[in-house]
């Protein structure tokens, strides 16, 4: 069945920490994606934006309301049964990369099917046609170390993909890099989203890329406060 609603929050609280020391990260947030949707969270520092990610992502648990992805309903599932939910549907995108420094793109990107169990050679011919897609086939067997910061974020993009997630969460994948190769980053994201119909949540309060994208959410203080 293909689901319409890609990942789903239903009066989603979160708190951190206990008693008075208590922090509401998320108050009884809604909130939906659809297929080919691309929507960012905006929203300062604190406001609970990478907490929404992380829920949407299943890298973590709500404290109160549901959640589901792509029609299943992952309120009541553990983190360990929702591993291979993420590792099927989900692809992460970081403000640091979180590139394996030890290995070479081409061994950073083949990690995700390596963990999959898939045969070396579909593995070898994914990993080559991705890399060439974005534009990264001379940086094939270089290490994280000896490419740019948008050159890493790329290979993590890819490696986000590799997979054929549903849905890409990205945390705010601009932050560390400059606005002309932050604007390139996010309008390879648009490219990837307009041409495979990918659905993308990015969480970033940076204008290059609030001034591309139309749809926003805006969070405040753990609560989403307007959409555009
Ligand atoms: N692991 C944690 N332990 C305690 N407090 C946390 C933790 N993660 C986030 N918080 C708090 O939750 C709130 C929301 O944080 P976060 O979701 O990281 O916001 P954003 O990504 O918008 O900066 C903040 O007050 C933050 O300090
Ligand atoms: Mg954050």
């Amino acid at each position: 069945m293909i689901e319409k609603v890609v990942a789903k929050l239903a009066g989603v609280s979160k708190y951190y920490g206990t008693g008075e020391g208590r922090i509401t990260a998320l108050d009884r947030v809604d909130f939906e994606v659809n297929k080919g949707d691309f929507v960012v969270l905006a929203g300062l520092s604190g406001s609970g934006k990478s907490t929404m990610l992380h829920l949407l992502g299943c890298i973590d648990k709500q404290d109160e309301g549901e959640s589901y992805i792509d029609g299943i309903d992952t309120t009541r599932m553990s983190l360990e049964q929702l591993a291979p939910v993420r590792l099927e549907k989900i692809g992460f995108v970081f403000q640091s990369f979180n590139l394996v420094p030890v290995l070479t793109a081409f061994e950073n990107v083949e990690l995700p099917l390596l963990f999959k169990g898939i045969d070396k050679n579909t593995i070898k011919s994914r990993v080559n046609d991705i890399l060439h897609e974005l534009g990264l086939q001379e940086r094939m067997h270089h290490f994280p170390r000896e490419m740019s910061g948008g050159q890493q974020q790329r290979v993590a993009i890819a490696r986000a993909l590799v997979t054929n997630p549903i849905l890409i969460l990205a945390d705010e994948p601009t932050a560390n890099l400059d606005s002309k190769t932050g604007a390139d980053i996010v309008n390879l994201l648009i490219e990837l989203n307009q041409k495979k119909n990918i659905t993308v949540v990015l969480a970033s309060h940076d204008s290059v890329v609030l001034d591309r994208i139309k749809h926003i959410v805006n969070i405040r203080d753990g609560k989403i406060n307007s959409h555009s």
